[in-house]
């Protein structure tokens, strides 16, 4: 067999073995149930892997991920884990993280055809048009390529405030907010970007729900 294939097995019984030992009833107790505080809506990029960066424990974080960390209103695959997370598990944060270097930004920024994945950086390249004086304004490619990161998160972040799911949570005074991080392949820490939303009130009129 493969080795790294055999090794992630392998893996998988030592962690057992070692996580057993420090708490005999550490899996007994996690099977009951669990009660996340935190969704976490990040990017699919292997170097991004959302419990490690947090120190978060199994049982503490929820995790939805996709090529760029893309809130789409019409993905029902995103919108059932954030109905399951809002109404059933109640959590009280939802944090949207990009990452800087991220393939699905930069591919947006281009023009090169990769396959059927050009339809998902599509949404992403909608990010770039309503940016575009902005992002344009930039020189630098770098840079700008960072700035596109950052944006595409506060829009992302928008986007999930303005899911009939986030407003009805907080229309019956539920305690959630949502906020844009992003993270730094090469320094390890998250910036958060202070885009952190309890209220309809910072959306745009048009996409205020009355219920
Ligand atoms: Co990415």
């Amino acid at each position: 067999m493969e080795d790294f294939y055999k090794k992630i097995l392998d893996n998988n019984k030592e962690w057992v073995e070692k996580t057993l030992e420090k708490d005999p009833n550490y899996f007994k107790d996690l099977a009951k149930g669990q009660k996340p505080p935190l969704l976490w809506i990040g990017c699919s990029d292997s170097r991004v892997p959302a419990n490690e960066i947090i120190g978060a424990k199994p049982g503490e974080v929820f995790v939805h991920r996709n090529i760029a960390n893309m809130v789409v209103h019409s993905d029902m695959n995103m919108l059932s884990v954030l109905d399951y997370s809002v109404n059933v598990l109640k959590v009280k944060h939802v944090i949207v993280c990009g990452h800087y270097g991220c393939g699905g930004v930069k591919a947006a920024m281009g023009n090169d055809s990769i396959g059927i994945i050009d339809n998902w950086i599509r949404h992403i390249k909608d990010v770039y048009r309503f940016h575009e004086s902005y992002l344009d304004a930039i020189v630098d490619e770098e840079a700008r390529f960072n700035a596109f990161v950052e944006v595409n998160v506060k829009e992302q972040v928008l986007d999930l405030a303005k899911t009939s799911i986030v407003q009805a949570a907080w229309r019956s005074g539920q305690d959630l907010t949502v906020h844009g991080w992003v993270y730094g392949l090469n320094s390890g820490y998250v910036t958060d970007l202070n885009v952190n939303l309890s209220s309809n009130k910072d959306l745009d009129e048009v996409y205020q729900l009355k219920f």
